[in-house]
């Protein structure tokens, strides 16, 4: 959209149902944060709202799992969420929620208009419901096999490993959450949004409208939804906590949490609008509104496909785009708070951003990370050693550095003051320098508007890494060396001096600017050493070369950001392993990769390593084979194998297996085995090994064969 007249940015709002990873703020906050600090330093007219999500089953579940309310639930973790988005410098016009009662009201009226005009479907239909917990079975309270990528752990609404979006009936295997039992199903009525009836309208606007600003990865899920096909989709649950169904005769029943979760930006622009004697009309009504989501990867057929319809049948205007990144990982595995293996904002705040432990600029140090490594083409992965060599290598490398050597040298070479800039003595380096500000600007500018966060940073620290070494060719230290009888720098060296300090400074002061909507703290600390108001941080005095005035005196430098040191990645390394390894023992896990609530039923000792799942493909590449142990006899000098003849029907194998401490060569011949025909072969002792013989392990170390139960042919396969 060119020129809107006003901005109204959204961040998904969190589910208020436990601590919230770094994963999702890299995911739907800080890019939205950026973005929006970077309209406001152009003087936009814009407002940025987010809120916690208090609704629906994943409320629910959690406070059965802490033997508690759900009102206590959203109290609790919306007080956490708030905080810490605060914390970590996300600067939000309003954090809402939607337990709020302007909210129900919001989307009560949001229903009852769509359903009065005849917008919305009631069914009578068959749903999964659990007789032993007597409830209807939805979204987070069924869970089973997601017919997609297989995950064994996949709700009721969405698969949480690969983003799709399902219903109960698309599951293989379902069960229930609460009893464990597979359920049955019983009639009940429910309201239907007919997502159908607008496909035509959808392929236009997302297809083709959309189809060269939207990223890749969200047109790309937008088609494959389409392409499969829409449904109507039910907006309304049996369920007792949520926003009441608006409609007489419709008792026990609320509002769909993701019906009523995205309105709940509508409310929360309703009461920033009161709180700061506006209105909020303008927002949701006129086309001049410029709309973005924010959010992670698997709400986007949400916002990109459920909410415009909803939002275009109500009359409000839709999203101009809806950024979406994919996931970010962490050290080798899927972050997850659930398993563990997961940073939680609240426990990276009191790890690093207490004042002792460098306070506001270790904000900006993961807001760095985060966004350098951001996922927004293809997942991506968190390390603590990458952080550090980022830290390290880059922001205290190249940009503290450049900052610190240009006041260090200004108050050593300069008096401390800005020095006057000597224009007939300007070179080449010098306008190539002033140059590569104007251009850092521009792209930026652009990158920043493509919704392209990590290129535009890779820019700011580029110009500093430019007047790094630019620094290096003016080496102004060794021009101060030419000097008069009375040791001062000669008037020819103090004008090289002058103008090099007075560029570097100049560029100080844009980088400040330029770094602003990444890392603000690190930007007003700069304004403060400057001896400027943080005014000067306006985008419109971006790429001006003249910010400091000549004679002004400046501050002593400040340490912007400090090193992270070797022993912190190790603490939190280990602590990261201690916390999944906790929860491992702590319970056996349900099928949402929770710790389940049957008290009693607690884990065993002896802990269980499942390995990572597999897709079927990866299954499929091995061959397995049913074959008989023809022949057995000791291997010279290893007392461990036994070199086999195995006979698998089409042909004869050696193989040889490391059993001969379990079992005698006489009483395994004759035997049928299950071999991995298709193993690379290996050599082991000078016997070239052909295939891998299949044996169960007990907890004492105790083999035996994995074997048909009757005999089968040799050669038969194994799947
Ligand atoms: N709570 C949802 C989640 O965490 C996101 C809701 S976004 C909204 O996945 F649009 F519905 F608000
Ligand atoms: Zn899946």
């Amino acid at each position: 959209m060119t020129d809107p007249k006003r901005y109204l940015i959204t961040s998904a709002l969190p589910y208020a149902n436990g601590p919230k990873h770094i994963g999702h703020l890299a995911g739907a906050y800080l890019p939205a944060d950026t973005y929006v600090r970077y309209l406001r330093a152009q003087q936009k007219d814009v407002v940025y709202v987010c809120g916690s999500d208090e609704h629906g089953a994943a409320i629910t579940i959690q406070a059965m799992k802490e033997n508690t309310t759900p009102r206590e639930i959203v109290d609790k973790y919306h007080a956490m969420l708030k905080s810490n988005m605060a914390d970590l410098g996300i600067s939000f016009d309003i954090y809402h929620r939607t337990s709020a009662p302007i909210h129900h009201e919001t989307a009560q009226e949001f229903f009852t208009m769509l359903n009065d005009k005849g917008d919305l479907e009631i069914k009578e239909t068959e749903q999964y419901f659990d007789e032993e917990a007597n409830t209807f079975l939805a979204d987070r309270y069924i869970v089973g096999t997601c017919p997609v990528c297989s995950n064994p752990n996949a709700y009721g609404d969405q698969c949480e490993r690969c983003g799709t979006s399902l219903s109960p009936e698309q599951l293989i295997n379902p069960y229930s959450t609460l009893s464990g039992k597979p359920p049955i199903k019983k009639s009940t009525t429910h309201w239907y949004l007919p997502l159908d009836k607008h496909e035509a309208f959808l392929r236009q606007w997302i297809l083709e409208d959309h189809k060269e600003d939207w990223k890749a990865n969200v047109l790309g899920q937008c088609k494959s939804w389409l392409d499969m096909g829409l449904q109507p989709r039910a907006v309304t649950r049996d369920l007792d906590w949520g926003i009441a169904v608006p409609v007489t005769g419709a008792e026990g029943k609320v509002l769909y949490v993701w019906f009523d979760a995205p309105i709940g930006y509508i409310s929360a622009t309703k009461q920033w609008a009161i709180d700061n004697e506006k209105d909020w009309k303008p927002y949701w009504y006129n086309d001049d509104t410029k709309l973005v989501h924010f959010i992670g990867k698997d709400n986007i057929v949400f916002h990109s496909i459920i909410f415009p319809v909803m939002l275009k049948l109500h009359g409000n205007i839709l999203p101009d785009n809806v950024p979406s990144n994919e996931f970010m990982n962490l050290e080798g595995d899927k972050m997850s708070t659930s398993r563990g293996w997961s940073i939680e904002m609240d426990d990276y705040i009191n790890d690093f951003v207490k004042p002792e432990n460098g306070g506001e600029q270790m904000v900006d140090a993961l807001r760095y990370y985060l966004t350098a490594i951001a996922p927004e083409t293809k997942d991506s992965e968190f390390t603590w050693k990458g952080f550090q060599d980022a830290v390290n290598s880059e922001l205290v490398a190249v940009f503290g550095n450049f900052v610190n050597r240009t006041f260090v040298l200004m108050h050593k070479l300069c008096g401390g003051k800005v020095p006057v800039f000597h224009n007939e003595i300007m070179d080449e380096k010098d306008k190539q320098l002033l140059q590569d500000i104007t251009d850092t600007k521009n792209s930026i500018e652009r990158l920043i508007e493509g919704y392209k966060f990590r290129d535009a940073l890779y820019e700011v620290i580029d110009l500093a890494r430019k007047g790094n070494r630019y620094m290096q060719e003016k080496e102004p230290w060794i021009v101060a060396k030419t000097v008069t009888d009375a040791g001062q720098p000669t008037p020819e060296a103090q004008a090289r001096i002058d103008n090099c300090l007075h560029i570097c400074l100049q560029l100080t002061a844009n980088l400040a600017i330029f770094i602003h909507p990444f890392l603000p703290f690190a930007a007003k600390k700069m304004c403060y050493m400057m001896k400027v108001v943080d005014k000067m941080l306006d985008w419109e005095n971006a790429g001006k070369v003249k910010l400091l005035s000549v004679g002004y005196s400046l501050r002593a430098p400040e340490l912007l950001f400090r090193k992270i040191e070797d022993a912190e990645v190790t603490a939190q390394i280990e602590k990261l392993k201690l916390k999944s390894q906790k929860i491992k023992m702590e319970g056996t896990t349900t099928g949402n990769g929770q710790p389940t609530t049957d008290n009693g039923q607690q884990a065993k000792a002896k802990e269980t390593v499942i390995k990572e799942t597999i897709q079927f493909d990866d299954f499929a590449k091995i061959d397995l084979k049913v074959g008989t142990i023809l022949a057995a006899e000791k291997v010279d000098k290893a007392d461990k194998l036994l070199k086999l003849e195995v006979d698998l029907g089409f042909e004869k194998r050696t193989i040889v297996s490391g059993i001969a401490l379990h079992f005698s060569p006489e009483e395994i011949v004759g035997k049928q085995v299950t071999v991995v025909i298709n193993l690379a072969p290996r050599k082991m002792r000078g016997i070239e090994s052909n295939g891998m013989i299949l044996m169960a392990e007990d907890a004492n170390g105790k083999l035996q064969f994995v074997n048909p139960d009757v005999a089968v042919e040799n050669g038969s396969g194994v799947s």
